[in-house]
């Protein structure tokens, strides 16, 4: 076991609002285990921060048509305030704009560049000559080079999903100014990822470094090494560590021709991590450096699964470069949570927002907790619906987990005026635990010790949806031996044994009151309240449970005066489900129509060869109208009409029957080409054709005069 802990969840973007996939994905595993840790006394600092940099900020600021810091401003304060709401209890949330973070980082930088790990390069990049910069990415759109999608970004296609660079795009403009950008020169520093590919390699991989055994890579995820190796296997390139922005950490002004450089997003948020650690070593009067520098120390990185790579080879190797610092042991990456069948979507509204989830459903913070938990997306990736959250509610949380608590306080204060019974070691009765087995006193209470132990193994492996069904195993435990001796009946005909009974179903609660600490912290509070037993200090109270379990004593002893039962849980009612379903229609109908409003991008074909007028009034084009209209045996296109074009009737065969049924053509006005040479189709000739319009889905739509415009009359 290692001597300290520092646990790490993603930086969030401070250009949005948290939603559950954001929680299920990094935030509540992180919180769960950094709890879970503190229950057993070790020393863990659990930091995060909002990060401020990037692209995706300034993105956000322009669409508001405000400034990145007015942006960052709202979206710390918000997110900040969120986390604290859900109870994800960080040691310090931290913001990478702070100026102790603007060193940091231009430190770490300044190192690396003494130490010769990046390569200065020269390349052409795109700048917009109105708008006075370079261009980022996401600010250049053109036609994108295999689906000619018209809008297509300078990072990526959304229509194809091509991957691409700016340089790849046919008719760039910039979003800045829509003028044509052009290439010019510019200067950048690449970190020589091509260096570090051996030695990532065989540490993600063996867990080995220079012969020493870092991590066991049989603790790793799946998905997780294998994106790693992915990566690893198209071939390690140096990548920019600098970009030309005028938002985010200058490059430090000591480096020649860094003016206006500033440096790369992912250079710069994980080392976060590191500038919140010092921010809490300062508030807490504590040293920062044994948590980054001793090797006693597990560093572990949650995050979402869009941030494998760059936690697990990108700030590796940024690290080990550096040359002072430890490396993660794990980075127990979640998958994608989905909504209701659909990819969250935060540009989509295709979300449940934390912070509207805490103000709709005030005070059951623990019942999204519960469903994110039971939901989570450790392997492959899941689904939150409402229904699904009302029914763990319902069914588990309350019918199960509150009921069990709720029996044995009511019974508790009914028979005993709310003071512990004592237990008779020697008293019979029959187990929580198996039907039908008579029950042992010291051996239940090594059931209850034993199932906490597996909980803790369960989240030590990162496998928190198993340790939160050994919590519920240990409420469905206590509510079995209830059921099996049922107390409401012996209580009249064996008070003794009930006695015994009743003071073990309250150590059940109380090594509840523990165990749900690390899933649903508001729920343990609330336990603690009503046993009347200490608050939670997350201070070795599991261990000390454990402990004193070991030693066949009872947390909660005879004599000891209990609280009055609360409310545990409450049930959601169908009225409360119903509502969030529809905000989620409303919502996929202002999407609608939206969608319908904006005008599609259209692919539009290529313009024929020029043709002269002569060419043009060689057509005989006339008005006419469909007569009769068949289907043509074995042709699924065809259709047989007979025109009339005033002076004279034709038999055209004509290719829309799989858009129009022959009886709703019949009275149709067209326009026909005339002096088209007839030609025999299926066995019938076809003396002219008539003139469609074709959109870009294939959808025809006849072309014809005014209704009442008489047949056989020129067009021109
Ligand atoms: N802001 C990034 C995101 O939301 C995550 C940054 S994680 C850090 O995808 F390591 F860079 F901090
Ligand atoms: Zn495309």
């Amino acid at each position: 076991m290692k001597k300290r802990y520092l646990v790490t969840a993603a930086l969030p973007y401070a250009n949005g609002p948290l939603h559950i996939g954001h929680l299920a994905g990094a935030y509540l595993p992180a919180d769960i285990y950094v709890r879970y840790l503190r229950l057993m006394g070790r020393d863990v600092v659990f930091v995060c921060g909002s990060d401020e940099h990037g692209a995706a900020i300034t993105v956000k600021a322009r669409k508001e048509g405000t400034t990145p810091q007015a942006i960052v401003d709202k979206y710390h304060v918000l997110l900040r305030d969120t986390f604290q709401k859900i109870g994800i209890s960080f040691d310090v949330y931290h913001r990478t704009s702070a100026p102790l973070h603007h060193e940091t980082s231009q430190e770490f930088f300044m190192k690396l560049y003494e130490k010769g790990e990046f390569s200065e390069e020269t390349t052409e990049q795109y700048y917009d000559e109105v708008a006075g910069q370079f261009l980022a990415d996401r600010y250049i759109i053109g036609t994108c080079p295999v689906c000619a999608n018209p809008d297509a970004y300078g990072d990526q296609c959304e229509k194809c999903g091509s991957t691409l660079s700016p340089t790849e795009l046919k008719d760039p403009r910039s979003t800045l100014s829509g003028s044509t950008p052009v290439k010019r020169p510019t200067k950048h520093w690449f970190l020589r990822l091509d260096q570090h590919e051996n030695w990532l390699r065989e540490w993600v991989n063996n867990g080995t470094l220079n012969g020493e055994q870092l991590h066991d890579p049989a603790q790793w995820k799946n998905h997780v090494l294998g994106q790693c190796n992915s990566w690893l296997d198209q071939g390690f390139q140096p990548r920019a560590m600098t970009r030309d922005l005028d938002w985010g950490i200058d490059v430090p002004k000591q480096i020649p021709d860094s003016a206006g450089k500033k440096l790369y997003v992912w250079f710069d948020a994980p080392i976060g991590y590191i500038s919140a650690t010092k921010q809490w070593a300062i508030d807490n009067n504590k040293d920062w450096k044994p948590y980054w520098q001793d090797p006693e120390t597990a560093l572990i990185h949650f995050v979402g699964k869009d941030n494998i790579v760059f936690h697990c080879l990108i700030f590796p190797a940024i690290l080990k470069a550096n040359g002072d610092y430890i490396l993660p042991v794990n980075v127990p990456a979640n998958q994608f949570l989905n909504l209701e069948g659909r990819k969250l979507s935060t540009s989509k509204n295709w979300a449940v927002w934390v912070h509207e989830y805490c103000e709709e459903f005030k005070g059951q913070e623990d019942a999204l907790r519960y469903n994110m938990i039971r939901k989570m997306p450790e392997q492959i990736d899941s689904e939150f619906t409402w229904k699904g959250f009302q029914e763990t509610n319902n069914n588990e949380l309350v019918n199960n987990l509150a009921n069990f608590v709720n029996r044995v306080l009511v019974l508790t204060h009914k028979y005993y005026e709310g003071v512990t019974p004592e237990a008779d070691q020697n008293q019979a009765f029959k187990s929580g635990w198996e039907a039908d087995t008579n029950g042992d006193f010291s051996n239940e209470i090594a059931r209850i010790r034993a199932k906490l132990l597996e909980m803790g193994d369960f989240i030590e492996a990162f496998q928190l949806r198993e340790g939160l069904r050994s919590v519920m195993e240990l409420s469905s435990a206590g509510n079995a031996l209830l059921q099996f001796n049922e107390p409401w009946k012996a209580v009249k005909t064996d008070p003794e044994q009930v006695k015994t009974v009743m003071h073990l179903a309250l150590q059940y609660v109380a090594a509840l009151s523990v165990a749900v600490r690390p899933f649903l912290p508001d729920a343990a509070d609330k336990l603690r309240t009503m046993l009347q037993l200490p608050a939670l200090r997350e201070q070795g109270d599991l261990s000390d449970l454990l402990d004193q379990l070991g030693r066949s004593e009872s947390p909660v002893p005879a004599g000891h005066r209990i609280g009055a039962a609360e409310h545990l849980f409450s049930r959601i009612p169908d009225e409360v489900i119903e509502a969030q379903i529809q905000k989620l229609q409303a919502t996929d109908l202002a999407n609608q129509q939206a969608t319908a409003n904006t005008p599609a991008t259209i692919t539009y074909a290529p313009l024929k060869e020029t043709i002269t007028f002569d060419d043009f009034a060689k057509m005989d084009i006339r008005t006419g109208k469909i007569l009769t209209a068949e289907k043509v045996e074995k042709s699924k296109k065809l259709l047989k009409l007979s025109v009339d074009l005033g002076f004279e009737t034709r038999t055209i065969l004509s290719g829309i029957a799989e858009h129009f049924e022959p009886e709703a053509v019949v009275g149709q006005q067209v326009v026909v080409l005339a002096n088209l040479a007839p030609r025999v189709m299926m066995g019938t000739e076809s003396q002219g054709m008539i003139l469609m319009a074709e959109d870009a889905d294939g959808k025809l739509s006849f072309v014809r005069p005014t209704d009442g415009w008489p047949s056989g009359m020129g067009v021109r």
